[in-house]
């Protein structure tokens, strides 16, 4: 997919006031600001912060589990965030007793009763106990990415032995989030990205924005899921008004403008997906069934084993054998390659010739892919590589109907304009349909802009329910609550397996849909309990495109922003 956009070589912006970065009213985004500031003081002793940062959450528009193999996709950062305080206290010179002293991190949260306080060592080797899922996994994910990232740029040692480095006595960390967790809004990408954004500024290093999203990606798989870049890349990059096509490798963000006339809407379908915690069930084992997916397909080519082993997305094969990753080629291909239903492990490393699955994914050296073999035998490949072309096609479609093509030509490729000839139809009565060879059911010709975006997103929705198997049966109520209500259109967002559902309506009837969905989806969850009706305006809001991580000014007398 075309040109890499500019973002990626700018610097996290420092803001100048509250408005560049929030359409909330700032009195209570103040206060806000004012009360983690506090918070910080009583925590810490007195201490004031040095920096402070946020980043938010996103919510993905169209290309659900398709970033770790490589495809686009098209989120937007969401109002809601995660702020982080930081200051670093600094051993007196010449003081022998605190020269010796071990260094500390020493992390802490505004509600520290639901969040309780961690300190650790002031140690970027140190290992992340993915056992424990506390809240502080993630603050530690983005302490260490920092490290990592200069060991990159081979800059680790110089850094270290700095007279700053050399110093530190205490890091202290005081963090607020606003993103709800557990409901696919990317809470722990935010709290990771706040955090690296908050330590990168008091550390006085700077990373470009490219490079922090990288460094996010990488750095919270120490928390235990295999995750792409999506999260963390929206977070860092997302801007106000804009929803993003994010790329990968390189990483890059183009700007995609939304119809204006169009509202999207969040719901919380309260069911909790926990990433971490289900991840060899969910989301790696997702992850694993892909490469396998991806090498079977290199096998298919004709490439040797040993070598097919190495694939590890399905976009590298695509890439090279699928008319250059022409995907109607690689959905044809697809159904040759690979076996409907699932395969065992006996199958796969027997019949199928890939030996010791272990080895192929490095078990001994990734705990979260070794706990993947452990506990599953079977692996469904079919699907999912069919789920992951065809999304990957629809953010395509997406885009380029976001960007003002007609739906019917928004949809194009060789084995597309075949199929459109073996069944008699012009190439530009567009369908957005996964399967080119059984199902052209979805008509997109004559469909205005916005009843074509929102027919992706259903079709996406019904990807991610029968191919890709991520849904689960709170998501789909919600997404039918949502069209009765009057949605065009509506899907889950993010990982899937509870969390939210995002949709699309006109936006004159916004405030009815809200009130209906109100009343058919969270009435009866109120009062069974499911759900706090305290909750109700993070439950189901509103959205709209927001800026991205920024770094803000704290002054001990004007406040946090001068
Ligand atoms: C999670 C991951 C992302 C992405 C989505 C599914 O949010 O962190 O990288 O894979 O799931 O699209």
């Amino acid at each position: 997919m075309g040109a890499v956009g500019s973002k990626q070589h700018a610097r996290v912006p420092k803001a100048s006031k509250l408005s560049d970065v929030y359409d909330d009213n700032e009195n209570s985004v103040a206060t806000r600001y004012d009360t983690l500031v506090s918070a910080f003081k009583t925590q810490f002793e007195g201490e004031k912060p040095k920096t402070i940062a946020r980043s938010p959450g996103r919510v993905n528009l169209i290309g659900e589990h398709i970033d770790y193999e490589g495809y686009s996709v098209l989120p937007m950062a969401i109002g809601l965030d995660v702020i982080v305080a930081v200051s670093v206290a600094l051993k007196e010179e010449g003081n022998v007793e605190e020269d010796e002293a071990e260094a500390t991190l020493s992390i802490a949260n505004v509600d520290g009763e639901k969040y309780t306080p961690k300190e650790f060592p002031f140690d970027h080797e140190q290992e992340v106990d993915v056992k424990s899922h506390h809240w502080t996994n993630y603050v530690l994910c983005g302490f260490k990415g920092i490290f990592d990232q200069l060991k990159k740029q081979n800059k680790l040692e110089s850094v270290l032995e700095s007279a700053f480095m050399k110093r530190v006595k205490k890091v202290m960390v005081m963090v607020d989030g606003k993103v709800p967790l557990g409901s696919g809004l990317s809470s722990s990408s935010a709290l990771n990205c706040a955090v690296t954004v908050a330590l990168m500024d008091a550390f006085e290093l700077s990373f470009t924005k490219g490079e922090l999203s990288e460094l996010t990606c990488l750095s919270e798989r120490y928390s235990g899921t295999q995750s792409g870049g999506m999260d963390q890349a929206i977070s860092i990059m997302g801007e106000k008004d804009l929803a993003k096509r994010i790329d990968f490798n390189p990483i890059g963000a183009m700007d995609v403008p939304l119809p204006t006339n169009l509202t999207f809407l969040i719901g919380n379908s309260c069911a909790v997906s926990k990433k971490a915690e289900s991840a060899h069930k969910h989301y790696n084992l997702r992850v694993v069934e892909c490469r396998l997916a991806a090498i079977l397909m290199a096998k298919h080519y004709g490439e040797d084993i040993e070598k097919a082993k190495t694939r590890v997305t399905l976009r590298e094969v695509a890439d090279l054998y699928c008319n250059k990753g022409d995907l109607w080629t690689a959905l044809g291909a697809v159904r040759k390659a690979l076996n409907e239903g699932s395969y065992t492990k006996k199958q796969l490393e027997n019949d199928e010739g890939l030996g010791d699955l272990r080895k192929i994914f490095d078990c001994e050296n990734n705990e979260a892919f070794n706990v993947v073999l452990q506990k599953n035998d079977t692996f469904k490949l079919r699907d999912r590589a069919r789920h992951v072309f065809s999304e990957a096609r629809r953010v395509h479609e997406f885009q380029k109907i976001c960007e003002g093509q007609s739906p019917r030509y928004a949809v194009s490729g060789p084995i597309y304009e075949h199929w459109c000839k073996v069944i008699g139809l012009e190439p530009d009565v567009g369908v957005a349909s996964d399967d080119p060879t059984k199902d052209f059911g979805h008509p997109m010709y004559g469909m205005g802009k916005e009843d074509a975006l929102a027919k992706l997103m259903h079709l996406s929705h019904e990807s991610c329910k029968t191919q890709y198997e991520c849904s689960c049966d709170e998501l789909d109520e919600l997404v039918d609550a949502f069209m009765s209500a009057g949605a065009l259109g509506a899907r889950l967002t993010g990982a899937g397996w509870g969390g939210c559902v995002v949709a699309v309506c006109e936006s004159d009837i916004a405030e009815e849909i809200l009130a209906d969905v109100k009343k058919s989806f969270y009435e009866k969850r109120f009062q069974s309990g499911v759900a706090n009706i305290a909750d109700e305006t993070n439950l189901l809001f509103k959205t709209a495109p927001s800026a991205g991580a920024a770094i803000l000014h704290y002054d001990d007398e004007k406040g946090v922003i001068v």
